[in-house]
């Protein structure tokens, strides 16, 4: 089928920055139509400010960005959205809703019948999100919010999914949860994944890995060539568990 040759993104030469600050530098990412991506790399190595740029919350000082072909470096984040990339900020979700209310806006535009569909589908997939979702969410716990925020970003079917470090804050027993609830959203054949993160556990959904240090492309390959490269693995598998 010519839709599993497709890329879903293909990011050249991309750069991007805050004022006189230039962050990103010449950044090359592919990521393919059912392919799930994880971008590593330390913290202010420019994770947040890559996916923000791919969003358009941040414009792109160089480079192009392709999403299913079509270039989507001028458009709007609104109009990227529309056009299915779903976003999970480090933030994830709005606290003064409803689990319901949150789950909602996640499709806001979609008619009202299959936006219910849609929030029941996730509901049987996610059942932390099923247990929570009559209940306000400034009441959940770390853990619950993320599988919320990542249960929103799926409402409106997203193509692409883009989740920046979704670990952050958690414990390693949510970390889990959370690694569990993206491999049950990939068996499901969800959309392509991109994930930013720090912890290696999320390794476990990625066909290929990333790595950005200094606002620029340091490694891409498989997970096995990752753990190959000597100074790779002492960087950000030494660490592990510690
Ligand atoms: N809004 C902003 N204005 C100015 N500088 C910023 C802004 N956001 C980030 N930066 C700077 O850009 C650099 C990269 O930040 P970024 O948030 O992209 O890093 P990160 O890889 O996501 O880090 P972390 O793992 O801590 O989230 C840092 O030096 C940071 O201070
Ligand atoms: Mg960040």
């Amino acid at each position: 089928m010519p839709e599993q040759a497709e890329k879903c993104l293909e990011v050249r030469g991309l750069g991007a920055g805050y004022g006189s600050l230039q962050v990103l530098w010449d950044f090359d990412l592919e990521i393919g139509a059912e392919e799930s991506v994880v971008v590593l790399g330390p913290n202010g190595a420019g994770k947040s400010t890559l996916l923000k740029t791919l969003l358009g919350l941040l414009p792109a000082r160089t480079g192009s960005i392709s999403f299913f072909g079509r270039r989507i470096e001028g458009l709007r984040t609104s109009q990227r959205v529309r056009a299915g990339i779903a976003y999970m900020s480090e933030v994830g979700i709005f606290p003064e809703l409803s689990v319901e209310e949150n789950l909602l806006m996640g499709g806001y535009g979609l008619p009202r019948a299959r936006l219910r569909r849609r929030i029941d589908e996730l509901c049987q997939l996610f059942p932390e999100v099923a247990r929570t979702r009559r209940g306000p969410a400034w009441k959940l716990s770390g853990g619950q919010r993320k599988m919320v925020g990542v249960a929103k970003a799926l409402v409106a079917d997203p193509r692409l999914l883009v989740l920046d470090e979704p670990s952050a804050g958690l414990s390693p027993v949510y970390v889990s949860s959370v690694v569990e609830a993206l491999a049950r959203t990939r068996r499901e054949a969800g959309p392509a994944l991109l994930v930013v993160e720090q912890n290696m556990k999320f390794l476990a959904v990625a066909e290929r890995v990333y790595v950005i240090e200094g606002g620029r492309l340091r490694f891409q390959g498989t997970v096995p060539e990752l753990e190959a490269d000597d100074s790779l693995r002492r960087a950000y598998f030494g660490l592990q568990g510690a």
